[in-house]
C-alpha cells in the first residue's frame, strides 16, 4: 500500500521550507494551534496527486506570499517496499504545474495517479447534507471520478453542450438555421448524459455493497446508510436499456426547446441529480440527522469510498482527515482511529491537540505543527 515516508515543502502557503521524515506509521497525527499550518500540510499532500487539492484552490493561493520562488511539494512514497520520489512544482516560464517521478518529468498525470491517490474529509464536508444539491452532486462526481477517470471529461462535455444549446436558444431561437445545430448538441447531450448516469449508478452499487460488507469487517459499525441518486437520467436508466434511455432523453430535449428557452435553463438532465444518504437505524434522511450523526454518515461514506476503490480498482488511497474530531463522541472517535489503523492505508489526521482525539490507539506518529 502507498505510504508517505517523507515530505518536503518549499514556498508553499505558510511554509518557507518544511521537512517531515520518518513517517513510517499507518496513522500520522498532526497537532498544533489554530493557524499553525496543519491544513496546509494536508493540502500539500493532496496536491501530490493531480487536481486542485482538498481546498479546491489554484496555484496562486499555494504560492507563499512575499516570495517569487515557486512552490515545491515533494515526497518519498513507498509502495510494496519500492521507494519513489514524487514531486510537483510550478514552472513560471511555462506558467504550468509539472509532476516529477524520481526526478524525471512525468509523461502523463495518470503515471502519478497509478502510484498515489487521496481521499479526504474536511470541515467543508460538514455541510454536505444540508448544502445545495449542486454541491452534493459535485462531491459525488468527484467520488466517481476517482473510480472512473473518464467521468470528469464526460461531465465537462455534457455541460459545454448544454451551455451552447442554452445560448443558441436564447440568442438565435428555434429556426431552420439553428435546427441542425440543436439536433447535434442534443444528441451529444443524450449520449454523454447516459454515460454519466451509468457511471454514477455503478459507483453507487459499489459504495452500497462495500458499506454493507464493511459493517461486518471493520471491527465497528459505521452508521448503517442507504445511499441513493435522485435524477431524471438515473431513473430513465433504471427503467430502460441505455440506448432507449438516450433516445427518450434526446426527444425530451427536442420537445422542451421552447420551455427551456423561456426558462433560460435546461429542465431535464444529469446536471440536476442529487445524491442522498439515509440513516437506517432511525429511518432518518441525512439533513434531519444531528451534527454528530451527519459526521458519522460522512465517515461511513469515506470508508466505503476508500474500500470500494481498493476492491474494484486496486487503488488504496491515503486518507486525509482535517479537523474531524469535533462533534464526535469519545466512543466513536476511539473506534474510528482504531479502525483506520486496521484499514491498511496510511491516514493523516489533524487536530488542535492530542486530547481532542482521545482515546488514542496504541501506535501512531505524532507531529507537532508550528515547531519546525
Ligand atoms: N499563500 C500563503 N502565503 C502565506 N501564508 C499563507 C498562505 N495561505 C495561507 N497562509 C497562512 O497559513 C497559516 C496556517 O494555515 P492553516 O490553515 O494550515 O492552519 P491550521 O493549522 O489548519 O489552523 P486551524 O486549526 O485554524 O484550522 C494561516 O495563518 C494562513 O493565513
Ligand atoms: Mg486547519
Amino acid at each position: 500500500m502507498p505510504h508517505i515516508n517523507a515530505l518536503l515543502l518549499e514556498n508553499f502557503r505558510s511554509y518557507d521550507s518544511l521537512r517531515l521524515e520518518s513517517l513510517e506509521s499507518g496513522l500520522v497525527l498532526l497537532t498544533g494551534a489554530n493557524g499553525a499550518g496543519k491544513t496546509n500540510i494536508l493540502e500539500a499532500l493532496s496536491l501530490l496527486a493531480p487536481g486542485k487539492g482538498l481546498r479546491n484552490t489554484s496555484h496562486k493561493e499555494w504560492q507563499k506570499q512575499g516570495t517569487e520562488k515557486p512552490w515545491v511539494i515533494s515526497a518519498l512514497v513507498t509502495d510494496d517496499d519500492n521507494p519513489v520520489q514524487i514531486g510537483t512544482t510550478w514552472v513560471p516560464e511555462k506558467a504550468k504545474r509539472v509532476f516529477h517521478l524520481n526526478g524525471a518529468p512525468t509523461r502523463t498525470q495518470e503515471d502519478v495517479l497509478a502510484l498515489l491517490n487521496f481521499t479526504w474529509l474536511t470541515p467543508k464536508e460538514d455541510r454536505l447534507f444540508v448544502d445545495a444539491a449542486s454541491d452534493r452532486r459535485r462531491f459525488y462526481d468527484r467520488l466517481v471520478f476517482q473510480y472512473d477517470a473518464a467521468h470528469a471529461g464526460r461531465v465537462r462535455r455534457f455541460e459545454n453542450a448544454m451551455r451552447e444549446r442554452n445560448k443558441i436558444l436564447k440568442e438565435q431561437g428555434i429556426t431552420n438555421t439553428t435546427k441542425a445545430w440543436l439536433d447535434s448538441l442534443e444528441q451529444q447531450m443524450a449520449e454523454t448524459a447516459c454515460a454519466i448516469g451509468a457511471s454514477r449508478q455503478e459507483h453507487l452499487r459499489h459504495l452500497q455493497d462495500t458499506h454493507e460488507k464493511q459493517r461486518d469487517t471493520l471491527g465497528f459499525s459505521p452508521a448503517p446508510t442507504q445511499y441513493a441518486l435522485h435524477g431524471y437520467i438515473e431513473t430513465l436508466l433504471i427503467d430502460n436499456p441505455a440506448l432507449q434511455a438516450e433516445e427518450i432523453y434526446r426527444k425530451a430535449l427536442e420537445q422542451n426547446r421552447k420551455s427551456d428557452r423561456d426558462d433560460e435553463a435546461t429542465a431535464l438532465g444529469p446536471h440536476r441529480t442529487d445524491f442522498t444518504s439515509m440513516l437506517l437505524t432511525k429511518n432518518q434522511p441525512a439533513p434531519l440527522c444531528s451534527t454528530g450523526e451527519q459526521k458519522a454518515l460522512l465517515f461511513g461514506l469515506l470508508l466505503a469510498q476508500a474500500e470500494a476503490l481498493n476492491i474494484y480498482k486496486g487503488i488504496k488511497p491515503i486518507l486525509l482527515l482535517d479537523d474531524v474530531a469535533a462533534h464526535l463522541d469519545a466512543d466513536f472517535r476511539g473506534n474510528i482511529l482504531k479502525s483506520l489503523l486496521r484499514f491498511g492505508t496510511q491516514t493523516w489526521v489533524s487536530a488542535t491537540g492530542l486530547d481532542v482525539l482521545e482515546p488514542l490507539p496504541e501506535s501512531f506518529k505524532h507531529i507537532t505543527v508550528g515547531s519546525h
